[in-house]
């Protein structure tokens, strides 16, 4: 299975660690030789036809040279490689066009997508999806929404005998963290540097904490679980930038966080909302840091499913297991 990886920050780092450090195992154990060909950042794709040498690539990123680590291409070079899955780890963009025209290239030129970029995936899932069937080639994106925590795989290969009911979920780490912090009498600025200081939050935080961030995930994950074509403009959301109510919020005892909330039906609840969870409910477990979802199902009852703590290696341990799926 050979293998192109668009981006190598957070995640690609990490991706590239456990592929490095894994690959006799993922061979032993599922018979996947998983060989990374190309690799691509901002600035430079490096190529091998044999595959890269995995400790080279990460030592000259580390060094800014990874114009040393093997042969230089053109990125637009990536889709006429022998490569079966392109993974797309790269930023967000506020149009997505981006991330859906390289999902296009990839299935017309006959490989898959494995992403953790939800831009593309929330403002032109319709496209996308039509792209990939009519290529019959898969687009996995369990890294995209809720790094580590399983949602739409579990959806997809355990709980196909069961309708949802409903689905809240805490999908988004900034916002949950900044929002606790406010609730425990920090000012929004001291917040936002502490979150920064931390590597959650990133230097123009606005889509986190104005709500779109969540939006996003609210639409990929309704579009996902109810088999909608929704878009950003379909979802209601709303943001911690300006809490008229946050006084009340501090002296009523109660945990709030921003969930992602849905409802199936004829006019199905698509939102990105503050909610209050008082203690005994499922989601009062986690902490702001969690990610994490309660699930009401018909058949196999309210499952609430939940990781301590989320982060980068975490997001690209989904990304990994995405590619095996595939492979
Ligand atoms: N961090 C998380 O915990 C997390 C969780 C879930 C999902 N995600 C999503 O996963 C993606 C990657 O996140 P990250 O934290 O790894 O971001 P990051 O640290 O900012 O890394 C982004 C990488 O993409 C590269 N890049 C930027 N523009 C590119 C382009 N046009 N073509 C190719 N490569 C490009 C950057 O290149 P340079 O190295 O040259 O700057 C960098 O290597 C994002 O879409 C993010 O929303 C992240």
């Amino acid at each position: 299975m050979n293998v192109s990886l668009v981006g190598l920050g957070h995640i690609g780092k990490a991706v590239v660690g456990i592929l490095n450090e894994n690959r006799g195992y993922f061979k032993n154990k599922f018979g996947s030789d998983i060989n990374v060909i190309s690799v691509s950042d901002s600035k430079t794709t490096i190529y091998n036809k044999k595959g890269l040498n995995l400790d080279k690539v990460l030592m000259y990123k580390e060094r800014k040279e990874l114009d040393e680590a093997a042969e230089v291409i053109k990125i637009d070079d990536i889709y006429s490689l022998p490569s079966d899955i392109i993974v797309d780890m790269s930023p967000a963009t506020k149009d997505g066009i981006a991330g859906m025209r390289m999902y296009k290239n990839a299935f017309e030129s006959g490989k898959h997508i494995v992403t953790s970029n939800k831009a593309p995936l929330a403002l032109h899932w319709k496209e996308i999806m039509e792209s990939s069937v009519a290529h019959k080639k898969h687009i996995l994106y369990e890294s995209a929404v809720g790094g580590g925590v399983p949602l739409f795989n579990l959806n997809r290969y355990s709980l196909k005998s069961s309708n949802i009911l409903e689905f809240k979920g805490q999908v988004s780490s900034t916002i949950n963290f900044v929002l606790n912090q406010l609730m425990a009498n920090v000012d929004f600025n001291e917040a936002i540097k502490t979150a920064q200081n931390m590597g959650i939050a990133e230097t123009d935080y606005h889509d986190d904490t104005n709500g779109l961030d969540g939006a996003r995930k609210t639409v990929i994950i309704a579009n996902a679980l109810l088999g909608l074509d929704y878009t950003l403009n379909d979802v209601k959301y709303e943001g911690i930038e300006n809490l008229g109510n946050i006084d009340y919020m501090r002296n009523s005892g109660e945990i709030y966080r921003v969930l992602s909330h849905i409802i199936p039906g004829p006019k199905p609840v698509v939102e990105s909302k503050i909610f209050s969870i008082k203690s005994g409910d499922s989601l009062a477990a986690m902490d702001s840091l969690s990610m994490g979802y309660l699930e009401k199902t018909d058949n196999n009852d309210d499952l609430t499913v939940f990781e301590k703590h989320d982060g980068p290696l975490e997001t690209a341990a989904q990304v990994v297991n995405d590619i095996l799926l595939l492979s």
